[in-house]
């Protein structure tokens, strides 16, 4: 560093935040201390914005008030630390600054401490757009001073601290769980710590603390909440982080619709608290079979329309070929209708085949209605029942365009719902200031791997089936459905969870119809099994994404935004550069050897 300053801040103590001094204070004594944003060389005066985390005011520099500060003022540099003392003054009325909180004001500067220089900040904190995001979270530091980067902690802040006010009201009690501890299968990749005591044994972090809160419940808590880091090793997308925080929550003696009331309770709270805003209990709720047959997924995005429609039944035996041997081969003809998309160019209408092929749909039929004319290539293969069909089922008019895909089912779905999320972005039809929460609840209990070959859990092996489908559970497993209910906000998964298996045979069961059989059990869910056979209490709860809700109730546009400390898309952490090499001695001492390199 070329600049030392060695000012002490000795017995000086601030008078407010620098965002604070208003005309009322004019004619006082005071001392701010912060960053020095900007300074301004006037002939004769210098000016500096003096920043803290409130925001700024301009102290001035006049060498006929103090002709030694003003000497020391030529040094100081943006981001330079200092400390001054001055009058509070009015502006001259022509510099008032009606944009800022202090504008009528400004400190005369009697003396100044230069406390600490800065090298040249690696980017302008005042005009951060085209930075890029890895430099930013190298240098985090300099990130966070940004009032932006603050205002998202802040609403983070104040988020957490309504849901623990709100809860604490509601007789939940705080507790908290372990971190070395064992796998739980949330469906991710565990985080493995390894063991110095066992030598080849290791702890897992965990992925929620799923078991735990459930014994707690046997414990008899009866009403636990905690704010919790979980960790899952799966690729990262701009929702996504390998360690991220989990309000997290379990009920004894309840049913869905009281955990469902409670968190009605808690969003209604934080819209009007944090937002102003009114939100109309009780939420949509939308079976999962709906949710995928009008949306296409579990997680849908109700703030506009484009929902999908079924038109198998009217393609069963249609001319065009694509349609009805797809639906010959036990698949689906669906799609949506875009009210006014008959504007779209023949380059965007391959874009958005392309655009589909990515979730696997081997092609997107189109329909333009123009005119009373039916542009389309399958148009001359269409019968008038066909025609007439089509029209009752999607009300299209002069001027819109339908989309067809015809696959089998997670392919149509799944290439329909994100055509459906990207016409809506495409074509302006999501309103960017509206929230849409809905729950989605009866959800399957489980569903077919096929790379495992064998069911897995839809939610997590500890959720219960629906009463009346138990019976199903030896017959038909896959038709069961389940006690899980899941919150979408804006199209995100914010929350999750169901109730739970509290009987241990039944426990049992499942777990048998996972494919693990009881020895497996017993090593990976034995102290589980063994709980609930001393008197566990019928129970259930949900964990919400708090990155999640954050992101979305603070505006940002990926999860690292209202992180202090994010890991990057590569799941590093650029500030300290983790994950790291370690010393051999550490790897001796644990009894591992790696097999790479670096
Ligand atoms: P689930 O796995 O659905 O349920 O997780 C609950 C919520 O956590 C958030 N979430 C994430 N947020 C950021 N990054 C991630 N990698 C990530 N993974 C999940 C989501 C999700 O809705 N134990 C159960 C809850 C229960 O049954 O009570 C569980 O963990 O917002
Ligand atoms: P083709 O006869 O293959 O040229 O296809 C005629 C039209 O049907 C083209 O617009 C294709 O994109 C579309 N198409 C082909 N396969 C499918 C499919 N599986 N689902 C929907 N549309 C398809």
């Amino acid at each position: 560093m070329d600049r030392l300053f060695t000012d002490q801040l000795g017995e000086w103590k601030r008078s407010c935040y620098c965002g604070e001094p208003r005309a009322v204070g004019v004619g006082r004594e005071m001392i701010f201390v912060g960053w020095a944003q900007t300074r301004r060389d006037h002939g004769g005066l210098i000016f500096v914005d003096l920043r803290d985390r409130s925001g700024l005011v301009q102290v001035v520099f006049n060498p006929e008030v103090s002709a030694a500060s003003h000497e020391k003022a030529k040094q100081i540099r943006s981001e330079d630390v200092i400390a001054v003392r001055g009058l509070l003054s009015r502006r001259p009325p022509e510099t008032v600054n009606r944009q800022l909180g202090t504008g009528e004001v400004e400190l005369l500067v009697h003396e100044v401490k230069l406390l600490n220089a800065s090298q040249v900040p690696p980017f302008p904190l005042d005009d951060y757009a085209e930075v890029n995001e890895n430099t930013r979270l190298k240098y985090r530091y300099l990130d966070l001073r940004r009032p932006e980067s603050l205002a998202h902690l802040l609403l983070r802040y104040r988020m957490v601290k309504k849901i623990r006010d709100y809860l604490d009201g509601l007789g939940f009690i705080d507790v908290e769980t372990p971190v070395l501890t064992k796998s739980t299968p949330e469906g991710a990749r565990d985080y493995l710590v390894p063991s110095r005591i066992y030598p080849g044994k290791f702890y897992a972090l965990p992925q929620s603390p799923q078991l735990f809160k459930q014994i707690l419940m046997v414990a008899g808590l009866d009403r636990y909440y905690q704010i919790v880091r979980c960790f899952r090793d799966e690729d990262l997308r701009a929702d996504r982080q390998p360690e991220f925080t989990q309000l997290d929550i379990e009920m004894s003696f309840i049913q869905p619709k009281d955990v469902i009331e409670m968190v009605e309770g808690m969003m209604a709270r934080l819209f009007k608290e944090l937002k102003g805003i009114d939100l109309r209990l009780p939420l949509l709720r939308l079976t999962w079979q709906e949710a995928r047959a009008r949306y296409g997924t579990d997680k849908p995005d109700v703030r506009f329309g484009l929902e999908l429609k079924d038109f198998s039944a009217c393609f069963q035996q249609s001319q065009v070929r694509v349609f009805s041997a797809v639906l010959q081969g036990g698949g689906m003809v669906k799609g949506l209708s875009v009210p006014g998309g008959g504007t779209l160019s023949r380059k965007e209408l391959d874009d958005l085949t392309a655009f589909v092929a990515n979730y696997g749909a081997k092609g997107l039929a189109w329909i333009k209605l123009a005119d009373g004319e039916w542009q389309s290539p399958i148009a001359k293969f269409l019968s008038d029942q066909e025609r007439s069909g089509i029209l009752t089922i999607t009300g299209a008019k002069n001027g819109d365009i339908i989309f067809f895909v015809a696959a089998d089912d997670p392919v149509t779905h799944d290439a329909l719902a994100n055509l459906r999320l990207h016409l809506g972005e495409k074509l302006g039809l999501i309103p960017q200031d509206r929230y849409a929460l809905v729950w989605v609840v009866d959800f399957p209990l489980l569903e077919y791997s096929a790379e495992e070959k064998r069911h897995v859990s839809v939610h997590h092996p500890f959720t219960a089936p629906l009463d009346e489908d138990i019976p199903l559970l030896a017959t038909a497993p896959l038709k069961v459905r389940s006690k899980a209910y899941d919150l979408a906000l804006n199209g995100v998964e914010v929350g999750g969870g169901s109730i739970r298996i509290h009987q241990v045979e039944m426990q049992k069961q499942l777990l048998g119809l996972l494919g693990i059989d009881a020895d497996e059990a017993e090593a990976k869910f034995g102290f589980l099994l063994e709980a609930l056979s001393y008197g566990a209490p019928p129970h259930g709860g949900i964990a919400f994404g708090i990155d999640r809700l954050a992101m979305i109730l603070s505006g940002a546009k990926s999860l690292r935004e209202v992180i202090a400390f994010p890991k990057s898309q590569r799941a590093v952490c650029l500030l300290t550069e983790a994950p790291s090499s370690v010393d051999p001695k550490q790897l001796r001492e644990l009894g591992i050897k790696t097999i790479v390199d670096k």
